[in-house]
């Protein structure tokens, strides 16, 4: 299987020190800018998403992560950035800035059910994962979804399946990807707050990348892109500038059998 590594460290300072243009797909998932301190476990690592600047602060630290990180890159390397209703918007607009509109290749919304909302707004119940290419011959791998169907006729040159949920056919995956956010009761959860489910990071990391090839997670926290890396037979690096994230990560990517 690929090997990888896991620094400790601001990615802002190591993504320099890193050897430059060898990543195919550079996965950001940094705080969201929630003005939030969170601990999902009473014993377990805190997780510090406060801004003593406010918005400038947090945008110039954006930016700089994303400049930083994008020298790691391959000539048609990608990148994914990760946000919510926060400042998607503003990541869309920096990327923009720096990859041009051509650069544009999807947004994904990340659909989830979780339990809470406000009695003055819609449920705020997806993130945004901004995808944008270095060139314009990028990886991509057509995936396919089950669109289910409400009976079996009209269709004439397609191929029906069935499953227990009923009658579906094979179209293109699209953009907006509904997959349960994690719990604390699954197999996979680390206690680490703001963990990722396997299946997005392993989705994502199929669209856009081939066997082989490096993906960077500069703000890799318990390592869920790390590991759905290792697990598609991608080499695999992680930087995060806390203690426990790297510790939550290294157990995880250290597992025998895995
Ligand atoms: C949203 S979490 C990532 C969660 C991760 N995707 C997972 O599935 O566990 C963001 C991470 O960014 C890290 N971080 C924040 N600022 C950083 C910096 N300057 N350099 C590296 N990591 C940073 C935090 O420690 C945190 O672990």
């Amino acid at each position: 299987m690929p090997g990888g590594d896991i620094v400790h460290g601001d990615a802002l300072e190591i993504a320099p020190t890193l050897p430059q243009g060898e990543a195919g797909l550079v996965y950001i998932d940094p705080p969201f800018f929630s003005g939030r301190k969170r601990r999902n476990r009473k014993d377990g690592p805190e997780y510090d998403d406060r801004w003593a600047g406010g918005l400038p602060e947090y945008l110039g630290f954006l930016r700089n992560l994303i400049e930083g990180v994008r020298g790691l890159m391959t000539r048609n390397g990608v990148l994914a950035l990760h946000l919510d209703w926060r400042c998607a918007h503003h990541g869309r607009t920096e990327l923009e800035r720096l990859f041009g509109a051509t650069g544009f290749v999807n947004e994904i919304i990340w659909s989830y059910k979780t339990g809470g909302g406000s009695k003055r707004s819609l449920g705020r119940k997806h993130d945004t994962i901004h995808v944008f290419a270095n060139g314009p011959d990028y990886v991509f791998n057509q995936l396919k979804e089950k669109s289910y169907l409400a009976h079996r006729y009209g269709f004439s040159n397609v191929e029906i399946h069935e499953d227990e949920r009923g009658l579906y056919t094979l179209t293109n995956l699209r953009d907006v990807w509904d997959i349960p956010a994690l719990r604390g009761n699954q197999a996979e959860y680390t206690g680490y707050p703001t963990q990722k489910p396997l299946a997005l990071l392993s989705r994502l990391i199929e669209c856009f990348t081939r066997p082989g090839d490096l993906v960077v997670d500069p703000c890799c926290g318990s390592g869920t892109a790390l590991l759905a890396a290792k697990l598609a037979g991608r080499r695999w690096l992680g930087i995060d500038a806390g203690e426990a994230a790297v510790a939550a990560a290294r157990r995880r990517l250290s597992h025998p059998g895995r």
